[in-house]
């Protein structure tokens, strides 16, 4: 943060207070901050309060002369690096989307040509309404750093998701997200393997065995990693999701042929994440041409090589991270599961949950590792999880240098 220029826009949620701590802990971190409130604003926040601790004078109203510093709204916007908004309201996450300038925040955050990140934080229904949802998409699309409300108690009364995060959390997201735009991100110089999908075993030319694998786990963690600067290559089979920016795709269908790309980019990989279903087993003889109707059939299946496994036994510096689906002894399969095939890290998912596993968006399960510690992973967005995923692995990473 040294030396950024950050400007901290602060609209009329009930938690602008906190947006006060966020100043202090810009500052504390060096950099230098200018703060830009809605009017509303100021009946829940002071000016004063905002002006001693940014150490700048407040820019409020357009049509009044500031005479500290030389402000007009184009200047303010071109001296930032940063842009945040805390908290952001319903209205002004409205107002932006819209294009809509009509105060010295929403004209500030229109003429910056700096990256910008709302915090937004209100109720939950206000939150979860689906125009809120739609502005908070299309800001997304157009380059918006969103950062994701906390749960918890909040000031209507009620308990829910709305919550403006914690001072701490809101910097230390900033800090991070400004370190991926600075070409910093914790994979930086990494090359990453992410197998995504559930594999298909062809019976003829027309009908194949598959699973409920979405690839949405396996698409997020490609996203994140390349977010976070890797070199990653994405291994999937079948799926229809888009393929993330910034990732190289490699189309495949069956195990073996997941087996073999796998295996021809392993001794140039430093992580490989495998999140792919893969089949434990393959027909036998596949016919030739499509099966025609008959009675009965049986199909002889015979077994797939274990690709993770196999990674496992011939691991060098690779860091290797699998996945278990588990119906039942979450934590104790998982435990054997990560030593029997040698990896550094295994997620643990409970599928028989309604919100965790196939074809939902959300995950929740267990960390394992082999020295026998583990961490429990509460319910959260597969996005979520794909970011703390990366996060551990950077971290393993950086142990292992040490
Ligand atoms: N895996 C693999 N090759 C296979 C099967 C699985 O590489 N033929 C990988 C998966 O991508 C995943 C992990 O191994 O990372 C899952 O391990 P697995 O032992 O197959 O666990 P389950 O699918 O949960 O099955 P089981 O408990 O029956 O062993």
């Amino acid at each position: 943060m040294e030396g950024k220029h950050i400007i901290v826009g602060v609209s009329a949620g009930i938690a602008a207070y906190k947006a006060i701590e966020v100043v202090s802990r810009l500052r504390k971190a060096g950099a230098e901050v200018k703060v830009v409130m809605t009017e509303h604003a100021t009946h829940i926040a002071t000016p004063l309060t905002f002006g001693e601790i940014s150490g700048h004078p407040v820019a409020i109203d357009m049509w009044e002369e500031i005479h500290n510093w030389n402000v007009e709204h184009i200047a303010l916007a071109t001296w930032a690096d940063a842009y945040i908004v805390v908290p952001a309201t319903a209205n002004v996450i409205g107002k932006i989307n819209a294009g809509i300038a009509d105060d010295m925040l929403t004209t500030t955050i229109m003429a910056t040509p700096a990256p910008k990140f709302l915090c937004p934080a209100m109720n939950s229904e206000m939150y979860k309404n689906p125009i809120v949802q739609r502005n908070l998409e299309s800001l997304r699309q157009l380059g918006y750093h969103i950062m994701e409300p906390a749960s918890g108690w909040l000031a209507c009364g009620v308990t829910g998701v709305g919550r403006l995060p914690e001072p701490e959390a809101i910097v230390s997201w900033l800090t991070q997200e400004l370190q991926v735009i600075d070409g910093n991100g914790l994979l930086k110089d990494k090359t990453v393997l992410v197998t995504a999908g559930g594999t298909q075993e062809y019976i003829d030319p027309v009908r194949y065995i598959g699973n409920h694998s979405s690839g949405k786990m396996g698409y997020a963690i490609a996203a994140e990693a390349a977010k976070q600067g890797a070199r990653t290559i994405l291994v999937s089979a079948p799926t229809s999701l888009d393929v993330p920016q910034g990732v190289e795709y490699i189309p495949v269908d069956s195990a073996e042929s997941m087996k073999a790309a796998v295996d021809s980019y392993y001794d140039n990989t430093d992580v490989v994440i495998m999140a792919a279903a893969v089949s434990d087993f393959r027909v036998a003889n596949k016919a030739e041409q499509k099966i025609k109707k008959m009675d009965s059939m049986t199909l002889e299946l015979v077994k797939n090589p274990d690709i993770l496994q196999g990674l496992g036994e011939r691991k060098k510096d690779q860091l290797l991270v699998g996945f278990a689906a588990e119906t039942e002894h979450v934590l104790a399969y998982g435990e054997d599961k990560v030593k029997r095939k040698n990896l550094d890290m295994l997620v643990a998912n409970d599928v028989s949950k309604s919100n965790a596993g196939f074809n939902v968006d959300t995950n929740e399960g267990y960390f394992v590792y082999p020295h026998g510690t583990s961490k429990v992973i509460p319910n959260m967005k597969k996005t979520e999880l794909a970011a703390a995923i990366i996060k551990e692995v950077s971290t393993l990473l950086r142990n292992k240098d040490k």
